[in-house]
């Protein structure tokens, strides 16, 4: 009798709490759908029935007068901006009422995610910022898209080869699987100066290991709600983003790479340099152009917290948190705009034709050499670019932490739109020139040699895949690959 009396206050005081922490949108008069208890508005994520790109959007549309709209993500109370003028004003004026990300992990149980400029905090993280912004100039990217050609071309190799020894003279291939494998060679390359072919030798170490570690399925949405709604006990538990397998060899990596170019005096123009010379603060902001757009429309400006001069020491954990912090970056995001784009192109021909004559006209234009110059003058694959990102986002949404007392006024009043693929304000993306170049070197090297069709599996119209928090089409990113004559 007295263990179900305790049970009922038990059950009495649970949903107490509930109606408590459920009642703040209604008590601030800001627009939101009834929430579920304990999975709040997040009913549709946690049992994979929708993407969470399409909750954003039955939320944009039924909510068309709201400037904001609530929502919440199991239990914790989260506002999503519809206004243009509120964001940037969150994003960019305000920004120090918003300076930080939402924890995604704690830095104690999961150093290698927690210690990164994706998690760091405050003060922090503007230091951190201000130290590898350098990396990230468009002078530091005229030196690595060489090593981007030269993993490209080795794809190509592998590709063409498959197609001519084909009985049909062409390949089906699923891009997830194909651009994933070149964003982890470029990456391999650029960031841990590491050469390795992902598409002969297909098992690799540094493949597995880092597609374990970017890719968020299922249990890692989980952890994400679980520290969003549950921070202390998730702590308590000790659960971590990473195994501890994953976190060693990432450590090894990073340091033991740092101690052979010391000792053996090696220079390479990549992350791995840019961050030993962070370390003896000798990276310092050398950017002359004030032309955001070097690398294409999408580019982001760093703003002036990243151009300061630090002189902060970073300890090796810091380091090999961000260099793997670029892994996870560059993988899923890049390798998710390549396959909306080829899908995009096999479904557009005429598209896909009118920028085959704008890659043969610049290699008339330069006699056939293509570097970081002509990724700066092609026009029509920019713009291609830019529309798959705005169709296709691989970032679904943008988050910020508010840090101190904020008013956000009326939530009632009209909203415009806009293109925010890399985010906005000092807290965008710091790879956004790094990210283009990638893309552009693929995509032209590639739709010069190769033409993408479809093929019997490509999924029309695309839809989205509700398994995963990826953008990612159900049933896969198809397409048919010939070699053109
Ligand atoms: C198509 C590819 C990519 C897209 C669409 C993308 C998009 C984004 C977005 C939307 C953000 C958040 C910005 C904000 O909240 O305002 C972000 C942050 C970030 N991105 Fe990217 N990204 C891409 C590739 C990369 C690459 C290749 C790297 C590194 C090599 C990178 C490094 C980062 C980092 C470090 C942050 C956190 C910045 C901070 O908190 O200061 N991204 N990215």
């Amino acid at each position: 009798m007295i263990t179900l009396i305790w049970l009922a206050i038990l059950v009495l005081v649970i949903i107490q709490y509930m109606r408590k922490v459920y009642s703040r949108f209604d008590d601030a008069g800001v627009s939101h759908f009834k929430p579920a208890p304990v999975v709040g508005n997040a009913g549709m994520q946690v049992t994979g029935k929708r993407h969470v790109s399409q909750d954003f959007d039955i939320l944009y549309q039924t909510f068309s007068n709201d400037r904001f709209i609530g929502r919440y993500e199991m239990m914790r109370p989260t506002v999503i901006l519809r206004d243009l003028e509120l964001i940037k004003k969150v994003a960019i004026k305000d920004f120090e009422y918003f300076i930080d990300h939402r924890a995604v992990v704690d830095d104690t149980v999961d150093p290698l995610f927690g210690r990164n400029l994706f998690s760091l905090k405050g003060q922090e993280w503007k230091e951190m910022r201000s130290t590898l912004s350098p990396a990230f100039t468009s002078s530091k990217m005229r030196g690595m898209v060489p090593f981007m050609i030269d993993v490209n071309k080795q794809m190509i190799g592998v590709l063409k080869k498959k197609i001519q020894t084909s009985e049909n003279n062409y390949v089906d291939i699923e891009c997830k699987d194909v651009t994933t494998r070149y964003a982890n060679d470029v990456i391999a390359s650029c960031a841990f100066g590491v050469k390795v072919d992902s598409h002969t030798d297909e098992d690799n170490e540094f493949y597995t290991k880092g597609r374990s570690t970017a890719n968020f399925g299922f249990r890692r949405i989980l952890v994400f709600l679980g520290y969003a709604s549950f921070p202390k006990l998730m702590k308590k538990l000790n659960i971590s983003l990473f195994s501890n397998e994953t976190t060693q060899f990432f450590k090894n990596l990073v340091l033991s790479t740092m101690k052979e170019r010391e000792d053996r005096n090696i220079f390479r123009p990549d992350m791995i340099h840019l961050l030993m010379e962070a370390k003896k603060g000798k990276l310092t902001y050398d950017e002359k152009t004030t032309d955001k757009a070097d690398t294409g429309f999408a580019t982001v400006e760093e703003s002036d917290i990243g151009k300061k001069t630090v002189n902060r020491v970073w300890s090796d954990t810091d380091l090999v948190a961000q260099a793997t912090l670029f892994f996870v970056a560059g993988f899923e995001t890049i390798s998710s705009a390549m396959s909306f784009i080829l899908h995009e192109l096999a479904v557009n021909p005429d598209i896909q034709e009118k920028l085959y004559a704008e890659i043969m006209e610049n290699e008339a234009n330069t006699n056939g050499k293509f570097d970081y110059n002509s990724i700066q003058n092609l026009t029509y694959l920019d713009c291609v670019i830019s529309e798959a990102l705005r169709l296709w986002p691989p970032a679904v949404g943008l988050d910020r932490m508010c840090v101190r007392d904020y008013n956000m006024g009326r939530a009632n009043e009209k909203s415009k739109k806009d293109f925010i693929p890399f985010g906005v304000g000092p807290r965008n993306c710091i790879g956004s020139r790094f990210a283009l170049c990638e893309v552009k070197v693929m995509l032209y090297q590639l739709v010069q040699q190769l033409e993408v069709t479809v093929s019997d599996k490509t999924v029309i119209p695309a839809k989205l895949d509700t398994k995963t928090f990826n953008m990612r089409i159900d049933g896969g990113h198809w397409v048919r690959l010939k070699v053109r004559q």
